[in-house]
């Protein structure tokens, strides 16, 4: 059956180690900040505030431990894989070696939501901020022209319009592609600035604020549980409220396996893809942990539904204006630097599934002078430029979340099924408890998704309907395996 070949472990890490065309240039330091840069984001920022104070109380804190701990089983089984075949196109590439070409193009279509959908949901995030931001300096954007198409917003006058499309989104998104097109080593050296301003961004919020907390803001760590108004969906608060919010954070989550995207521009794989990978999730968990308890200490979980949760409770805290001013600064800054990753990410994926065939042919090549996949780096600039003027922060960010942990959970149970196929591959990274970890890490991935809206898994099954017509009508039949199997 054609949709079910593999290709070998083994030609794979002969095509990574013969495969020059991109430059290897990033070392361990520089992958950690490739995670870091991609993860601490939209999440922290904003979902922080709107889950404590509508889902889980001062018990965000937990909600960030649960979908901690799935990223991690999932980030330990990324780095087995993304050390053993070190190649650009992450979880697309291991499934294709473990569970046929079939399982790959789901994964690679599913990875779309990851990479494009969540760089997608942060530059309409970034929108919001820059508005806020120009808004608190006395500049006001038109604001027809920030908003997704149709939605209604509220003019200057008072009155009510619909608004156009979204254009400091498009213009977020058309910058970093020209970043990305011009190349890794001007990219790398972009993130590595931005993520030092975000971490320092991060560092003036916990200590500046610390002094501020007040512990009976904790109390009651967990709000007494308050079912849902006329019965219908998941009520908030209490136990429950603490999982559907590890659902929802677990968006802030997202970005760490982005490193494995980067595998072939490493300078050395083997070692440095564990590194990134799973440090980069260590230096963002401690911060989500930080960031939530001193922010819930600050002020009372209530009042942090607005559209700037941590520079309110900055505020509160005592910060001068010009402190929160920079604070904002900071945040936009490091929103720009998950766009980039994510789209750097997308990017590669595209090129590793336009090199099997999958995809058309014009969509590899590499740029002469730069080294870099210029075309696909346009043409998803292009599409999420375009996507982003129209979609919602919500809509984009569940089906960003539904995506990714599909992806998780295939990924999970790959690095067992090739345990079990190919036992004997020397494996220079080995997850750890494999046959407690592997399993884990699929199941939570599957209870996080159970707690998304039902609308979610129905965009999720018409993606797939369209990626499984566009597999067998195109590329079952020009799959680079073809010549080999048939
Ligand atoms: N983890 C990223 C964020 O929170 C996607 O923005």
């Amino acid at each position: 059956m054609n949709f079910l070949r593999r290709k070998s472990v083994t030609d794979l890490q002969a095509e990574a180690k013969t495969d020059n065309s991109l430059k290897r240039v990033l070392g361990p330091i520089h992958l950690i900040l490739l995670g870091v840069g991609c993860t601490i984001g939209a999440g922290i920022f904003v979902l922080t505030g709107h889950v404590a104070a509508n889902t889980a109380g001062p018990g965000v804190v937990l909600s960030y431990v649960f979908a901690g701990i799935a990223s991690v089983f999932a980030a330990l089984c990324y780095s087995e894989f993304a050390s053993l075949v070190p190649m650009s196109g992450s979880a697309y590439t291991y499934s294709y070696a473990t569970m046929g070409e079939l399982f790959a193009w789901i994964i690679g279509w599913d990875l779309i939501l990851e990479y494009a959908v969540g760089g997608m949901t942060v530059a309409i995030g970034w929108s919001g901020h820059v508005k806020e931001l120009l808004k608190s300096i006395g500049v006001d954007l038109p604001p027809q022209l920030t908003a997704a198409y149709g939605a209604v917003v509220q003019l200057s006058d008072g009155t009510m319009a619909k608004a156009w499309f979204n254009l400091p989104a498009m213009l977020i998104v058309a910058l970093v592609t020209t970043l990305l097109v011009i190349g890794i080593r001007e990219s790398a050296r972009f993130n590595n600035f931005i993520v030092i301003v975000k971490l320092l961004v991060i560092a003036v919020f916990i200590f500046g604020a610390l002094h501020a907390v007040n512990p009976d803001n904790w109390h009651p760590f967990i709000p007494a549980y308050v079912p849902p108004v006329g019965g219908v969906g998941e009520g908030h608060f209490g136990w429950s409220g603490i999982f559907s919010g590890a659902g929802t954070v677990f968006f802030a989550y997202i970005g760490f396996d982005a490193v494995s995207t980067a595998a072939q521009e490493a300078k050395n794989p083997q070692r440095d893809m564990p590194i990134g990978i799973i440090g980069g999730l260590l230096v963002c968990t401690v911060l989500y942990l930080l960031v939530a308890a001193v922010a819930t200490g600050v002020v009372p979980y209530a009042e942090l539904g607005g559209d700037a949760p941590i520079v309110y409770a900055a505020q509160k805290a005592g910060m001068s204006n010009w402190i929160s001013l920079l604070i904002n600064i900071g945040i936009v800054a490091g929103l720009s630097s998950v766009i980039m990753v994510l789209l750097m990410g997308q990017s590669r994926i595209f090129w590793s599934m336009s090199r099997d065939g999958l995809l058309p042919q014009f969509v590899n090549k590499v740029h002469p002078q730069f080294k870099t996949p210029w075309i696909t780096s346009i043409i998803t600039g292009v599409v999420v430029a375009g996507m982003s003027a129209f979609f919602t922060l919500g809509e984009a960010g569940d089906l960003c979340s539904i995506g990714t942990l599909l992806a998780f959970v295939i990924v999970c149970i790959s690095v067992l099924v090739l345990r079990i196929r190919e036992p004997n591959l020397a494996r220079s990274f080995k997850t750890p408890g494999i046959w407690f970890v592997a399993p884990a890490g699929a199941v939570s991935a599957l209870i996080l998704m159970v707690k998304l809206p039902g609308m979610t898994w129905l965009r999720l099954v018409i993606w797939f309907v369209i990626g499984i017509l566009f597999y067998f009508t195109y590329s079952i039949k020009h799959s680079r395996l073809r010549d080999k199997t048939t």
